[in-house]
């Protein structure tokens, strides 16, 4: 499959949806809608909405009926991302190629575009089709659970309270699990659901989305010490800065490297229940190890 093509022409249809749902920048007050919008069009890689509506096809569903929710999970990441940013979190500058929303809209305006965004993904899955296995509240619950305090939240709270700190492997384990493979876990996890996937393929789907998620911060972490600032669209060399204890810290580029692959074996491992149909899936887990930004 040309992978490269579907990349863009998903990524593309999460645009146009995403600019359907979002108020358009005119809407009062104009102030949140242009911060809202200018993190979410900011040319991110779209992975997250991407591995939803494959996963939605790899169990028999449509691209139509896993939109809502892989929009959905895109205004959660954006959200953690403007969040993240923020002085009293990671301070960055620069992200997706552009000033941080704080040090265009200013902090108050930027906390304010995360919480809408954050909230705006709860009406779009609200607003979609469910399925006879996964009602709405299935749905929301799904998202709640991978976003709030015991997963995306948690992982950034240890995030946070790990800086200066030497976190051993099974501590740094826990944060990247949390702050970055749950919502990633969930975004598939959705996408089987908008197919009415059985319990099985959801697991099957859970296993490789977390296996997945690990590998895709272990590989944002050595992306992190090995390119620029230029390249990335945000700022690199962060880490060591911050006092951050990340893979490349702990056990050096080439042993980060190797966890990364050990846990891509693993996710392309999970995906054998969907044989053929899980061909996409496995071309994205490939692409995501030998990404570059
Ligand atoms: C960055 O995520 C934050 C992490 C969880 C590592 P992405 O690398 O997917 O960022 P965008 O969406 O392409 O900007
Ligand atoms: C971000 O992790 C995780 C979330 C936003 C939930 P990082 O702090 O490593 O992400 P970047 O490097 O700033 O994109
Ligand atoms: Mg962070
Ligand atoms: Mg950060
Ligand atoms: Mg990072």
């Amino acid at each position: 499959m040309d992978l490269q093509k579907y990349i863009k022409e998903k990524g593309a249809r999460v645009d146009r949806a995403l600019d359907r749902l979002i108020p358009k920048e005119r809407v009062k007050p104009a102030t949140i809608h242009k911060a809202m919008r200018y993190s979410i069009f900011a040319g991110g890689k779209r992975m997250r909405p991407i591995l939803c509506l494959a996963a939605g096809e790899a169990c028999g569903g449509s691209i139509e009926d896993a939109m809502p929710l892989a929009c959905a999970v895109e205004c959660i990441h954006t959200y953690s991302l403007i969040h993240d940013d923020l002085p009293c979190m990671d301070d960055d500058d620069f992200r997706r190629g552009r000033p941080t929303s704080h040090k265009v809209f200013g902090e108050g305006i930027a906390v304010l575009a995360g919480d809408a965004l954050l909230t705006i993904a709860f009406e779009m899955v609200a607003g979609s089709w469910a399925k006879s296995r996964y009602p709405h509240a299935a749905l929301i619950g799904e998202l709640a659970l991978a976003a709030g305090s015991l997963n995306l939240i948690a992982g950034q709270v240890a995030d946070l309270e790990g800086e200066g700190n030497h976190l051993g492997l099974a501590d740094l384990r826990f944060i990247h699990e949390r702050k970055t493979a749950a919502l990633i876990r969930s975004s598939l996890r959705l996408g089987g659901m908008s197919a009415n996937a059985p319990a099985g393929r959801l697991k099957a789907l859970s296993d490789f989305g977390l296996a997945l998620g690990l590998a895709f911060q272990i590989i944002d972490d050595i992306l992190d010490v090995t390119q620029t600032s230029e390249h990335l669209g945000k700022s690199a060399g962060k880490d060591v800065k911050a006092q951050k204890s990340t893979y490349p810290a702990l056990l050096g580029l080439a042993g980060a490297q190797r966890e990364a692959d050990r846990w891509t074996r693993r996710a392309l491992e999970a995906l054998k229940p969907f044989g053929g149909r899980g061909g996409t899936l496995r071309a994205i887990a490939d692409h995501l190890l030998k990404r570059t930004n």
